[in-house]
């Protein structure tokens, strides 16, 4: 920040203009509880918060408890005006709303949004533009919804270093496989329940093939590791291909199948450090605190050096949740606007190095159909051994799932390897004629914990 763009303040009492964009299930939930709560907003702001006007997209569809006169489809005018201070994006998608933050941000506003899509594929632009002007940009809301993470990471967490951070971060996705681990239900049931109660959208691309994990996951470890980490960056996949199966085997094994966004801190073999991202299903042990996640709630937890872990849990998802993440903001961004100053920006200093994702270690649970005679375990053992592959446990059951003849099902669980390894030794195994099929190769996470 320029000298020229400190903020004075407007002086306790002032008011402090808002334009909403956007009224949907989160707009909606902002514009009452703004209303409903305005004499506390003001004493925790300093000043009155005055909503100047709510851009919507159909002003003439029917918008019950909502004065009409606040009603514009014109968000570029509303931005604009000089009674505004503040502007509120909760549109979603990532053309347009970017198109109105900049400007909103070009123009001395603070703004504060839920929108995560956004913030992971144009954080530095949107800080560029924040800081040229010394506006504050606010986007708790963007991870998680309601519960606090953003924050934590940002000025919490400040002083410490994080190496780890692992999170539930889609409702969606837990449901459904929290139903499938409960009831030994397929994807497919669970994911029409998952519609059927409204959880999934009618199009649940985003959720379940972990493209929304993704975006809130390139939020975290930007935050995290104080480096900037873009959606293009995060290694990405969803729950599509999970069966009753797969969720039988993580019984077995005393874990259970949650969609992890992992941002970790990785030290090369070189000593140097570099970062990784990714979203994939994994296996976690029951014992872990994110294995007790249940139903369509989410969990952030965090490894840092001198806190150690931590572990943040709530509603990532709705209309009230998601508001109340943006009122936080708003009182802050408000706080701001009355008194002055300015709320810790982007911080990228670290620029670490991005890992490709086969530099990263996992162990893996390798569930396999293989021939049912002798020598065959000892030359699989022996196979992963020459590749640099130490293996846990191996688990050998007759042919339960085994195809006409004498098949038996061997189940490895591997020691921490490089992710290119593994991958290219679970291709060895399919290709062996001992081997009949590989039944599931799934991740392992936090057997440490
Ligand atoms: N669709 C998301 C979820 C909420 O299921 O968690 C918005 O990011």
């Amino acid at each position: 920040m320029t000298e020229n763009t400190y903020n004075p303040g407007k002086g306790e009492g002032s008011p402090v203009g808002v334009a909403i964009l956007g009224l949907g299930t989160v707009g909606a939930q902002v514009l009452r509880l703004l209303q409903e709560r305005a004499e506390d907003f003001e004493r925790r702001v300093g000043g009155p918060i005055e909503v100047r006007g709510v851009a919507v997209s159909d002003k003439s569809k029917p918008r019950p408890g909502v004065d009409p006169e606040l009603l514009t489809d014109d968000a570029f005018t509303l931005i604009e005006r000089d009674d505004v201070d503040i502007v509120v994006e909760v549109i979603g998608g990532i053309d347009y709303p970017r198109r109105v933050v900049l400007e909103a941000l070009h123009a001395g506003k603070s703004v504060v949004t839920a929108n995560k899509a956004l913030v992971a594929a144009h954080g530095a632009e949107l800080s560029d533009a924040a800081d040229a002007t010394g506006a504050d940009l606010f986007f708790e809301a963007a991870v998680a919804a309601a519960i606090p993470v953003v924050g934590p990471l940002r000025r919490s967490l400040a002083g410490d270093q994080v190496n780890k951070v692992v999170g539930i971060v889609n409702g969606t996705t837990n449901f459904i496989l929290d139903a499938m681990d409960s009831t030994g239900a397929d994807y497919d049931e669970m994911l029409a329940e998952a519609t059927r109660l409204g959880y999934a959208e009618a199009d649940p691309t985003a959720d379940v093939e972990g493209h929304d994990a993704a975006s809130k996951a390139a939020i975290l470890s930007s935050l995290a590791f104080h480096t900037r980490v873009t959606s293009d960056d995060v290694h990405c996949e969803g729950i599509s291909s999970i069966t009753a199966e797969d969720i039988a085997a993580a019984n077995a094994a005393d874990c259970t199948i949650k969609l992890l966004a992992t941002c970790e801190r990785v030290i090369q073999e070189d000593g140097s450090e570099g970062i990784s991202t990714s979203v994939y299903p994994a296996f976690i042990p029951r014992r872990h605190p994110l294995a007790t996640v249940r139903e369509s709630f989410n969990a952030v937890f965090v490894e840092a050096d001198a806190a150690g872990r931590l572990m943040f849990y709530g509603n990532g998802a709705g209309g009230n949740p998601t508001a109340s993440a943006v009122l936080g903001d708003l009182v802050a961004a408000g706080r701001n606007k009355v008194f002055g100053g300015r709320a810790p920006g982007d911080s990228t200093y670290a620029d670490l190095p991005i890992l490709p994702f086969g530099e990263v270690e996992t162990r893996f649970h390798i569930d396999l159909e293989v021939d049912d005679r002798i020598g065959v375990l000892a030359d699989i053992s022996r196979r992963l051994a020459d590749n640099g592959i130490s293996l846990r446990t191996v688990r050998q059951e007759g042919g339960t799932r085994a195809h006409e003849g004498s098949a038996a099902r061997l189940v490895i669980i591997t020691h921490s390897a490089k992710e290119e390894q593994l991958q290219s030794c679970v291709e060895m195994l399919a290709s062996l004629d001992s081997v009949v099929k590989v039944n599931s190769v799934i991740r392992i996470e936090g057997m440490d914990v």
